[in-house]
């Protein structure tokens, strides 16, 4: 067999996009390989969120390049994000790449592989796929992987939002939601598989179901629906829009023993000038009055967030609204970022006037607001019991540490290893210390 090289960066759903074009080239007789020297065939799916997910790209190449030169055999190809967004212009940064794949065209790997193969010429092919339905065609005899005890489903892909920062809209195009019986179907395979909990993913899950599906089905319906297929021990999603936020939702909370309570909803600000700018179609209030409710109904709920800090525009006082926000709010953890402009987008057109240093120094006063109130959070749980999905042993060589995550996505490291306990097994952790997003403790035997 020959061998694959693929180096992933980004979001999850670049993960999936990874772990399906390993299952589509091993069916045209490539396996997989950790060794980058070794490979007949390298594959870089790439992000372009932000500008430095770019830059790391762009080196990273510069890394690889000898190996082309050793042997113009090896076939390099760019996909993801960035083949996208910059298409053709990447032969000119990366003048050895022989192909570039948009994320639209992840079915097409072996193809783009033999057609390289074939013409000797490189390949650019990022058209978007217009068609309406978004269907992941079932492929028979899945290489033997290791099971992880969490499985994500794709269940939509795109956005329509475009929020003026985000290349989310460009890079990945409309939303368009998979039918849900294919779901429930990939769903039952994972469990067969092992799998004990299964975590939807999209660039915003919540708009599930909004239009294009054949049958339709509403987002909070899909839950239900996944909540009745026999094996399903966990149910989580990411990533949420507040604007898609429904009644029904967040009453499904309230009815769905197996949806966790740990809700991941971007703000990326506390200020309604900077929300409206960044086009967010909501308001603090309207975002903390989702957050009461799911509270009332829901007390166990943890939430987490986006925050972008530094927007066009942002002033010193409009970003202590933001800290205000995180701490009215409670935030378990959240993912901070320096704003950066993106290319396609209104905001790119924005005069990016903060300074560097002030948005680093933003970030970093960020940073330490939500170490404090996850420090808050974590306390809540010494001297408690958390329940564990057992992914494995800490990373730690030697270490006699298990690692998992309780309901609310907090990483657990415990002993007790002794007891026989494997990945997929949920045990009782008594936590004994609180560390950054991190619980330690006893497995309860
Ligand atoms: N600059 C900084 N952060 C960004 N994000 C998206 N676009 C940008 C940008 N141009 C952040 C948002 C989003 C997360 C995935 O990345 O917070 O929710
Ligand atoms: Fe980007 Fe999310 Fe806004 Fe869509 S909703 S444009 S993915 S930030």
């Amino acid at each position: 067999m020959k061998q694959v090289y693929i180096d992933t960066f980004g979001c999850q759903m670049n993960v999936a996009d990874s772990d399906r074009m390993e299952l589509l080239l091993f069916h045209s007789g490539y396996a997989r390989t950790t060794h980058m020297e070794d490979a007949d065939l390298i594959l870089v799916n790439t992000c372009s969120i932000r500008e430095k997910a770019e830059q790391k790209i762009f080196s990273l190449f510069g890394g690889i390049k000898h190996l082309k030169e050793a042997n113009s055999d090896v076939v390099m190809g760019l996909t993801g994000c960035l083949a996208q967004q910059e298409g053709e212009r990447l032969l000119k940064r990366i003048p050895f790449l022989d192909f570039i794949l948009g994320p639209d065209h992840v079915e097409h790997i072996p193809q783009a592989v033999d057609r390289v193969l074939e013409t000797q010429q490189p390949l650019t092919w990022n058209d978007f796929d217009k068609q309406k339905n978004y269907s992941i065609p079932e492929v028979s005899g899945q290489p033997q992987k290791a099971t992880h005890p969490s499985a994500f489903v794709n269940i939509i892909k795109g956005c329509d939002k475009f929020c003026t920062f985000c290349v989310v809209p460009f890079t990945r195009g409309r939303e368009k939601s998979r039918e849900a019986e294919e779901i429930y179907a990939e769903v039952r395979t994972l469990v067969n598989q092992g799998a004990k909990e299964i975590i939807l993913l999209g660039q915003n899950v919540n708009a599930y179901g909004k239009r294009g599906l054949e049958t339709p089905v509403a987002f909070h319906e899909l839950l239900y629906g996944i909540a009745e297929i026999p094996g399903v021990e966990r149910l989580r999603f990411t990533t949420s829009y507040p604007g898609d936020v429904t009644p029904e939702l967040l009453q499904a909370y309230a009815d769905l023993d197996i949806l966790v309570n740990h809700l991941h909803l971007p703000a990326q600000s506390g200020n309604n000038r900077i929300l409206q700018v960044m086009r967010r179609g909501n308001t603090v209030e309207e975002y903390m009055a989702l957050i009461e409710t799911l509270k009332t109904q829901t007390p166990d709920i943890e939430l987490s967030t986006d925050i972008i800090v530094g927007f066009p525009g942002e002033t010193e006082s409009e970003f202590e609204d933001t800290l205000k926000f995180m701490e009215q709010v409670g935030f378990s953890s959240s993912y901070m970022f320096c704003y950066s402009p993106r290319p396609n987008t209104p905001a790119a057109e924005f005069l990016d006037d903060v300074p560097e240093p002030v948005k680093k120094e933003r970030l970093q006063r960020t940073i330490e607001c939500q170490s404090r109130l996850t420090q808050i959070q974590g306390e809540k749980y010494l001297g408690k019991e958390v329940e564990v999905l057992i992914e494995g042993h800490a990373t730690r060589k030697g270490t006699r540490f298990m690692k998992g995550r309780n309901p609310h996505y907090w990483q657990v490291h415990f002993s007790g290893d002794e007891n026989g306990f494997g990945p997929g097994d949920r045990v009782k952790v008594r936590v004994e210390a609180v560390s950054g997003h991190t619980l330690r403790g006893q497995a309860v035997v």
